[in-house]
């Protein structure tokens, strides 16, 4: 029961999809360039997800403490496990201080040090003299708000600056000319149901990440990545799905974010003994080492029995030894949100914590330019032109195999201005019109009719908890063989019941029912490839921890993966090389090395 829709054409130089850190960075750079710029969001502005970051923007300023970008840059190739390209985490780390200071010129409300200054907190994985050193204070913070502040002066400056804003709008799918090139979207405005076609030279994804995938996750609930999906759509690549990050500090139960940055200002984990054990994992750097290696740790300290509470299936985090006023001033989130979803006053007592979900180092493949990558056999670095993506949906890759905290926040900002750049460069005054296949519009229209009318009786919500729980239970912090393939082996069923779900709402206007019924069609496919990733990639390497291939095995899997999703729903994978070398000469590329902390 298919219905023809009217359709509303816009045009502009440049569509952003999403506007959190990146998606408002791109939108703000290409306006100021003076580029015709639409930035399309499915929520208003300052509930994109980056609202929730908390700890701080990874920028050597070097205001507490000696630093330098290129400790940055060592210590971002060693935090990815060596699978980071080492010309985009020298573009990272070279520019991130200009970037920082650029977001306090736009009015930024950092924390500040008693002479004025940006302050600076530690956080894992970061350190100074290219890891031999004392912690590195670079954390620029405001609060354990950092997000909100960004994304409020991002999306003010960009009011200024009189973009054209479409809120609530859902977008269905990209548009392709003949050569396979992007040109727009298609888009549903949630707000009175009408159907929208955006033409545009540069179309820019900025649509976050996948956490939804899972059951337990520090991502807000529209983080179902559907940019990654709509790539999928269009049998182009994604790269690295198997690399899902933990982070260790979820509360017990509820999943809500603790801050690193509680670590950072002095806390601790104990386990059931009141033991200290990151000592025994990380003897240097102890509850400050990397993500993937404190989660792993908490994981076996609960396996081996050392883990708290009446089940021991969670650790304690200490921050009550840190005096009132650090707390108040430097961390008056997490007190608030230990006391809703914990009912742990921190200043008394510890908070149980567990590793949860946290983001997706995996994503569309770009170079540090932001231009979508389609990788040929012949050229491997192969260009889908009009299409960028940034952010946590765009695998640049700067966190490789394991991402450091704050970099996701400086990835936002410095590779949303990269593409603002690329934009400039490309859109020339007077460029060819823009063309779409012919059908493409139909095709999409189809499918979301398919999914709006599907005839069946099961319910979104229920099909969704069925595919978390899968991945969840068979694709967590540590993997193996038989857990990976059983989890693809139920996953079928998942698939199975989409064509059982039905959508009891048919209407077009305000739908969540229809919403999430396209949303859980986008992380279906995204889990999708992340099982078959997992299980083909054959070495342990950052957070993919592979119990039956213990080691990094840099002879073989020194490579990033490629994953392709048929419309008939098979899988296919790939490998692409990792950029080893750097951008400039100005530092030298980072051989890969046993990674310890
Ligand atoms: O712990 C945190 O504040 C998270 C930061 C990050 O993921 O970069």
């Amino acid at each position: 029961m298919s219905k023809s829709y009217e359709i509303i054409d816009h045009h502009y130089d440049v569509v952003v999809i999403g506007a959190g850190g990146s998606g408002l960075r791109a939108t703000l750079g290409s306006a100021e360039l003076g580029l015709k710029t639409a930035c399309i969001s499915k929520v208003f502005p300052t509930r994109s997800h980056t609202v929730a970051a908390q700890g701080g923007i990874g920028a050597a300023l070097g205001n507490m403490g000696e630093d330098s970008w290129k400790w940055h840059m060592y210590d971002t190739v060693k935090g990815s496990d060596w699978l980071g390209d080492q010309d985009a985490i020298e573009y990272l780390c070279s520019k991130a201080p200009e970037a920082v200071v650029e977001l306090e010129d736009y009015g930024m409300p950092f924390s500040r040090t008693e002479d004025g200054k940006i302050y600076q907190r530690p956080f894992g994985g970061h350190l100074t003299k290219n890891g031999e050193g004392a912690p590195a204070m670079r954390a620029c913070a405001a609060a354990d708000r950092t997000g909100h502040a960004l994304l409020h002066t991002l999306y003010q400056q960009s009011l200024k600056h009189k973009v054209e804003f479409f809120i609530e709008y859902f977008v269905l799918d990209l548009l392709m000319d003949t050569n396979e090139n992007c040109s727009g979207v298609v888009v549903w405005s949630l707000e009175d149901g009408m159907i929208h076609r955006f033409l545009a030279h540069q179309t820019i994804i900025a649509t976050g990440g996948y956490g939804r995938a899972y059951s337990s996750s520090t991502s807000a609930h529209i983080c179902t990545g559907d940019g990654n999906a709509m790539v999928l759509r269009q049998n182009l690549p994604l790269s690295d799905m198997e690399f899902i990050q933990f982070h260790p500090t979820g509360i017990y139960g509820a999943g809500v974010l603790i801050t690193e940055g509680a670590r950072g200002e002095g806390g601790y984990l104990t386990n059931c003994d009141g033991e200290r054990f990151m000592e025994r994992y990380a003897p240097n750097a102890k509850d400050l080492a990397s993500r993937d290696v404190v989660c792993r740790a908490m994981t076996i300290e609960i396996k081996e029995k050392r883990g708290c509470g009446e089940n021991k299936d969670h650790v304690l985090l200490h921050l009550e030894h840190l005096d009132k006023e650090t707390l108040h001033k430097r961390l008056p989130g997490i007190s608030e949100t230990a006391k809703i979803f914990a009912g742990v006053d921190l200043t008394k007592e510890p908070v149980p914590v567990l590793p949860t979900v946290h983001y997706n180092m995996g994503g569309i493949p770009t170079n540090f330019r932001t231009e979508v990558l389609n990788p040929t056999k012949e050229n491997p670095d192969n260009i889908c032109e009009g299409l960028m993506a940034i952010g946590e949906a765009a695998c640049v890759s700067v966190h490789g195999a394991n991402r450091l905290g704050t970099n996701s926040l400086i990835d936002l900002i410095v590779f949303g201005k990269a593409a603002s750049i690329t934009a400039k460069e490309k859109v020339k005054p007077n460029s060819a019109k823009l063309s779409v296949k012919k059908s493409s519009t139909d095709l999409i229209l189809e499918r979301f009719d398919n999914i709006r009318y599907n005839k069946g009786d099961l319910i979104t919500g229920e099909i969704r908890q069925y595919m978390q729980k899968i991945m969840q239970n068979n694709c967590s912090v540590f993997r193996n063989e038989e857990l990976i393939s059983q989890g693809i082996e139920e996953f079928k069923k998942v698939e199975l019941s989409m064509k059982n779900m039905s959508v009891k709402d048919k209407s077009l206007i305000f739908n969540t029912d229809l919403t999430e019924a396209l949303e859980l069609n986008n992380l279906i496919a995204q889990a999708k490839v992340t099982l078959h990733s997992a299980l083909n990639r054959k070495e342990s390497r950052g957070a993919h921890s592979r119990e039956d291939y213990k080691d990094r095995d840099d002879e073989n899997w020194l490579v990033h993966s490629l994953s392709w999703l048929s419309e008939d729903g098979k899988v296919s994978l790939g490998t692409k090389s990792v950029h080893m070398n750097t951008l400039t000469n100005h530092i030298e590329s980072i051989p890969p090395k046993k990674r310890v902390y």
